[in-house]
């Protein structure tokens, strides 16, 4: 399994710093064998001494070793602190931000040529949900165009955008539907994120091929976490 912590826009340097100790020394007394990844600010970014298999990850960046775009940061700075794990595609980036689906893909060539464990996002908005399966999985499927799916690291993370930081996550069988027809299109371990919390992650990570979450508002209390990585530990 592996279990995913995105920070957004949350914890600051020190909160980070406080969270990565607590964290790694749960990963380490309770000898965790799932992956765990935390995905913090680009402020709180830091060569964290981890455990092998709690990983650190950048939520963005450019696709560009250094150069001039303001407000961006590149391969360099992340280099700096031995990251190799980045998150491309996610719903607030492509929504918000205004990624487009060729910024991402440029994203995702850029990094998948430096060798990254990447983390990539699909999911669709309310209205193509309530169309039915087709048409979310012609949305989710769009959402892979210029993406090398054979790509070795790779992990998929399915996101619904209406239920990311709702408190209203896909039902059971909803997961399950859309996670078996995009495995018959990416043979890859697919997470589930959308309001996952330690109440349904049980009943999520035991849907078929799930193979872990990406959690937001729910993993941003250390404890809260650590009893995800519990769960998921328990199912192993
Ligand atoms: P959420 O966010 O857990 O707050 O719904 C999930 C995500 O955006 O990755």
């Amino acid at each position: 399994m592996i279990i995913a912590s995105n920070f957004k826009t949350n914890h600051t340097r020190a909160s980070t710093k406080a969270y990565m100790d607590t964290l790694s020394k749960f990963v380490e007394k309770e000898a965790i064998k799932d992956d765990v990844l935390v995905f913090p600010t680009a402020t709180s970014l830091d060569s964290f001494a981890c455990h092998d298999n709690l990983r650190v990850g950048v939520q963005n960046a450019y696709p560009v070793e250094k150069g001039s775009f303001t407000g961006e940061i590149g391969l360099e700075q992340i280099d700096e602190f031995g990251i190799k794990t980045i998150l491309i595609g996610h719903s607030e980036r492509r929504h918000i931000l205004g990624e487009s689906q060729e910024d991402i893909a440029k994203k995702f060539a850029f990094f998948a040529e430096a060798g990254f464990e990447i983390v990539y996002c699909v999911g669709e908005p309310k209205e193509v949900r309530e169309e039915g399966i087709e048409a979310v999985m012609t949305y989710n499927l769009s959402q892979f165009e210029g993406i090398d799916t054979n790509y070795d690291n790779l992990i998929i993370a399915y996101e619904p955008v209406w239920a990311i930081g709702t408190g209203l996550s896909a039902s059971n069988e909803q997961i399950e539907e859309t996670l078996s027809e995009l495995k018959k299109h990416v043979d890859k371990p697919l997470l589930y994120g959308g309001s996952v919390k330690e109440v349904n992650t049980k009943e999520i990570l035991s849907i078929k091929h799930c193979e872990g979450v990406l959690v937001g508002t729910a993993s941003w209390d250390v404890d809260s976490f650590c009893e995800m990585i519990r769960i998921s530990k328990a199912l192993s």
